[in-house]
């Protein structure tokens, strides 16, 4: 009874002690693993400053991109610069010759965001809108123009820069985004503008600036 008072006693006693010294160790291993120690706080600080300047740099890029579109005024206008901008950006990878392989790579990665940003502009606010006004063939329709422009943007994008079909590709894609733009400019914006009061017109030019702010 002694012997086991002792040894529990013991095994206590050496418990104790293994668990304070694996306590200690513990405590060591969580000072190593997740204390920054006394000389962090300048890191932690640079760290959270540089995230700041991140932030605000993204934010305000974002901002002056939107800026370039959105200062257009109604939604129908900001689509329009956008579509202008797009085609001044064909213009160039148009005018590139084979061995300006890395010329044509920005000039593909600066379309297809672009036209990722206005797809999405429309796509999320104003052809969801169309379909509520009666409108769902024609916004089904321009919706599924744009999946054919992201076929060609697919297919640019598998092909190397210098390949043979990459101008013959890029034009059909331009003249799919232009003659599109088009229709909208024309046909569609006007007729809906148009259909739409004034406070319905102002909210859908909110909505899409919101976005395209998002997009940039
Ligand atoms: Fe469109
Ligand atoms: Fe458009």
């Amino acid at each position: 009874m002694a012997t086991r008072t002792r040894s529990r006693s013991s095994n206590s006693s050496s418990k104790s002690s293994s668990s304070r010294s694996r306590g200690n160790s513990s405590n060591r291993d969580n000072q190593s693993a997740f204390s920054w120690g006394e000389t962090a706080g300048p890191l932690i600080g640079a760290a959270v400053a540089g995230a700041a300047l991140g932030f605000a740099a993204n934010f305000g890029r974002k901002f002056l991109t939107q800026a370039v579109s959105g200062v257009a005024g109604d939604w129908d206008e900001v689509l329009s610069t956008e579509h202008d901008m797009v085609e001044a950006l064909f213009d160039k990878a148009l005018a590139t010759d084979s061995s300006q392989t890395w010329k044509r790579a920005m000039l593909l990665m600066q379309i297809t965001h672009a036209l990722d940003k206005h797809a999405h502009e429309e796509e999320t606010i104003v052809y969801p809108a169309l379909r509520e006004a009666n409108e769902a063939v024609t916004a089904d329709e321009l919706n599924s123009e744009h999946g054919y422009m992201k076929t060609h943007l697919y297919e640019l994008g598998q092909m190397e820069a210098n390949d043979p079909e990459w101008l013959e590709t890029m034009r059909e894609l331009r003249d799919l985004v232009v003659q599109h733009a088009r229709m909208e400019e024309n046909e569609v914006f006007p007729k809906f503008k148009q259909a739409m009061t004034e406070e319905q017109n102002e909210k859908i030019t909110t909505l899409v600036n919101k976005d395209g702010f998002w997009m940039a």
